[in-house]
């Protein structure tokens, strides 16, 4: 890998470690999500980057896309278990990282967490150029079952390349068979998600997430394409540069330049944790960016 390239990697890494332990101080029993994401936002600007997606802050039954919207009143309550998932990005070079908590540090989840944390640090043991995808999926599953809890299988990790989050490989939480190899000198994120239900999510509401289909685009000078690039984007983002971005967003919604991304969750009564790395996968080493 150029090392000009590695270099922002290891940066936007850096950053999105800092912002992600910098998140979890601000929640607290009675703090608006609105508050922590823009905050946390604002933080990665100015530690020299840019948000690689809206600051996703799901809870308890949620796995994850939930960011608050513009005027968002929602408050953090005591035995909430939160997933905190956040990137930053160096000249579209991102990081992805996440992690879980319980508000209040009520403690009743503990299991699920470590559950998750444990997965995702035997994960990166084993990995290695040329490794067979579902040996890291098979790994993953094997922790979180030894805890007594079920991997999410229809959510995993992915691939990032240049200003593109989701690239390529679908990095499973089970053994899907996939014989297919982790090629050498590329850049990865492992997320193993845990739930004491039945380890399937389906789609929620919408969750104020948006992306722009980028071979619709033929207006470089449309307002997403131009603030945001390709990358996914807030609805309070937008509310910051247009006075009725709701009609905006519509109006692209039903032209199909943009969709939204729905909350993933599992049924009321289960709930989720994750973890989650960014890797990047050399020839001769393993490095962890957001370590
Ligand atoms: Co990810």
């Amino acid at each position: 890998m150029d090392s000009d390239v590695k270099e922002k990697y290891l940066l936007a890494g850096k950053i999105g470690k800092k912002a992600l332990d910098y998140a979890q101080t601000l929640i607290e029993p009675g703090t608006l999500f609105y508050d922590v994401a823009e905050r946390t936002e604002q933080f990665i600007k100015d530690n020299g980057a840019m948000p690689s997606f809206p600051v996703n802050l799901s809870i308890n039954n949620e796995a994850a896309h939930y960011t608050p919207y513009e005027g968002d009143k929602k408050k953090f309550k005591t035995g909430d278990l939160v997933k905190v998932d956040l990137g930053a990005m160096v000249d579209g070079y991102m990081s992805d990282n996440a992690a879980s908590m319980e508000v209040g540090n009520t403690g009743n989840y503990s299991d699920l967490i470590e559950a998750t944390r444990e997965a995702l640090n035997s994960a990166i043991k084993i990995l290695r150029p040329l490794i067979n995808i579902y040996r890291i999926g098979e790994e993953i599953e094997n922790v979180i079952t030894s805890y007594g809890f079920n991997p999410i299988k229809n959510l995993g990790g992915h691939g990032i390349n240049r200003y593109d989050l989701h690239s390529e490989i679908f990095i499973p939480n089970y053994d899907d068979g996939n014989d297919e190899t982790i090629k050498t000198e590329k850049v990865i994120a492992i997320e193993p998600f845990a739930s004491n239900g039945i380890g399937m999510i389906h789609n929620g509401q919408f969750g104020n997430i948006y992306i722009i289909d980028a071979p619709k685009v033929k207006d470089k000078n449309e307002i997403i394409y131009k603030n945001f690039n390709t990358i996914p984007f807030a609805e309070r983002w937008l509310a910051k540069l247009i006075p009725d971005d709701q009609a905006y967003i519509k109006k692209k919604l039903s032209e199909r330049l943009i969709s939204g991304f729905p909350v993933l969750k599992e049924h009321n009564k289960s709930m989720i944790a994750q973890s989650e790395h960014t890797i990047m996968v050399l020839n001769d080493e393993i490095i962890v960016t957001t370590k």
